[in-house]
């Protein structure tokens, strides 16, 4: 979430457009004051590295509640969504977190300090929701703030309270915690977060624990000591420029990422209706070269075919989850023409040819691009025609409609 309050809906449509040039604003100021003053990476946090928890040795995959139904949340949706994630074949593919975001909780703690679900949308709370997504096989993921209250100020922060929240979070049986920077008290990110990191090691339950400050004090280098995945962005929006520059800006940070701690350029929008479908294919196609967390965005309960066809491709999502765990990156770019390549395991190359021009064209990786010998004949694997190609030599050409893509493993033979 940005760093403004949405009090209703209607509220952040109209100030959402102020908010985002305020946002990018404050964004080049941030960025100007780390250039001035180098970090010192990790001194204070790597005794309490949460590469500890041993968790997210690949990026993870699941479901969030924002980009889809903002505060518009209750446990039904929540159990149906888990249901639906079983049904639709997406569990089985590797999508298990299933994850609240803001306004899950009542304005105010109890007398006794303690975070409380809110009656109204959570009356069966939070214990019986994560027993009900443990019984489904998937895990449950909950949603706090580096500040006096969340994004949407209808909620408490963990801000001083850290000790104490992880804690019920780890009672109720809780896998996962984004951690957002709203409301904070003007203190760095990198005060504020190794706190909740340090309660989170402390609370006697493994738990993911996803920071979301929104890239603003440069996170890849420090987070990899604090937790398991770091937002490098502002919100992403359900259009083509929004998410073609978050994938711009988390690429930025790539050799920054590795298994245990992952960039992270926000959940995905694949299916909310904002993008064509080549759009949403380059969207997914992006994001798992790399290696994103692959949190789905839209209603799995309503998705269409199309939609369920992209989350569900298999071979993609091999990429992601490959296990070398080197994120890819844009190796070349030609205008808008650009070519996107990872090192996968057992010597294999992902490779994205990515036209983001606004007519059609050609994109062509050539083996010096991609960081194969000139001599290397390859296979290469279609993940989205599932075809092959044999003998490749020297390079992959595409012709691509407007915002399509290609996305190959190349295998030396
Ligand atoms: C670091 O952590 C280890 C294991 O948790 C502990 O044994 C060691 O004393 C700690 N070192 C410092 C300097 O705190
Ligand atoms: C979607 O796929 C299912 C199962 O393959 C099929 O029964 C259904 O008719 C399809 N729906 C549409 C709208 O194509
Ligand atoms: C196509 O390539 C894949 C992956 O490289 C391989 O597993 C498969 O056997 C190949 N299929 C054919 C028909 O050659």
């Amino acid at each position: 979430m940005v760093a403004y309050d949405h009090q209703s809906m209607l509220g952040v449509v109209a100030l959402s457009s102020i908010c985002i040039f305020f946002f990018f604003l404050l964004q080049l100021v941030s960025k100007a004051d780390a250039a001035g003053r180098p970090i010192d990476m990790g001194r204070q946090y790597s005794n309490s590295s949460l590469s500890a928890n041993g968790l997210g040795l690949a990026p993870p995959m699941g479901w969030n509640s924002w980009n889809h139904f903002h505060c518009d949340i209750e446990e039904k949706l929540i159990r149906e969504t888990a249901d639906a994630m079983v049904s639709s074949g997406l569990a089985a593919l590797g999508y298990e977190h299933v994850n609240l975001d803001d306004c899950w909780a009542e304005l105010n703690r109890d007398s006794e300090g303690n975070l409380v679900p809110k009656t109204s949308t959570f009356p069966s709370g939070i214990k019986a929701l994560a027993d009900y997504i443990h019984g489904k096989g998937l895990k449950l993921g909950i949603y706090s703030d580096a500040g006096s209250q969340t994004c949407s100020r209808t909620m408490p922060g963990s801000l001083g309270h850290e000790e104490h929240d992880a804690r019920t979070f780890a009672s109720w049986g809780v896998d996962y915690l984004k951690y957002d920077n709203c409301n904070n008290d003007g203190t760095s990110p990198t005060e504020r977060y190794p706190v909740m990191s340090k309660a989170l090691l402390n609370s006697g339950r493994p738990i993911f624990f996803s920071l979301c400050e929104w890239g603003q004090e440069d996170p890849a280098t420090w987070a990899p000591d604090v937790g398991n995945s770091w937002r490098t962005t502002g919100d992403i929006s359900d259009n083509w420029d929004s998410m073609t520059s978050r994938a711009d800006q988390n690429d930025e940070w790539a050799s920054y990422a590795a298994p245990g701690g992952w960039n992270d350029p926000d959940m995905l929008e694949v299916g909310n209706g904002g993008m064509t479908t080549e759009e949403y294919r380059s969207h997914f196609s992006i994001w798992a070269i790399a290696k994103a967390p692959l949190l789905i965005g839209c209603d799995v309960r309503t998705m269409s075919n199309e939609t369920l066809e992209i989350l569900s491709n298999k071979e993609v999502i091999e990429v992601n989850q490959d296990k070398l765990g080197v994120q890819g990156k844009k190796v070349k770019k030609n205008g808008d023409l650009e070519v996107w390549a990872g090192s996968l395991s057992n010597k294999k190359v992902a490779v994205v040819l990515w036209n983001r021009c606004s007519s059609r064209a050609t994109v062509t990786a050539y083996w010096s691009d991609i960081g194969l010998e000139s001599t290397t004949t390859v296979s290469a694997r279609d993940l989205w025609a599932h075809s092959n190609q044999t003998s490749v030599k020297r390079q992959i050409s595409a012709d691509l409609d407007s915002h399509a893509c290609k996305m190959y493993v190349l295998t030396p033979q």
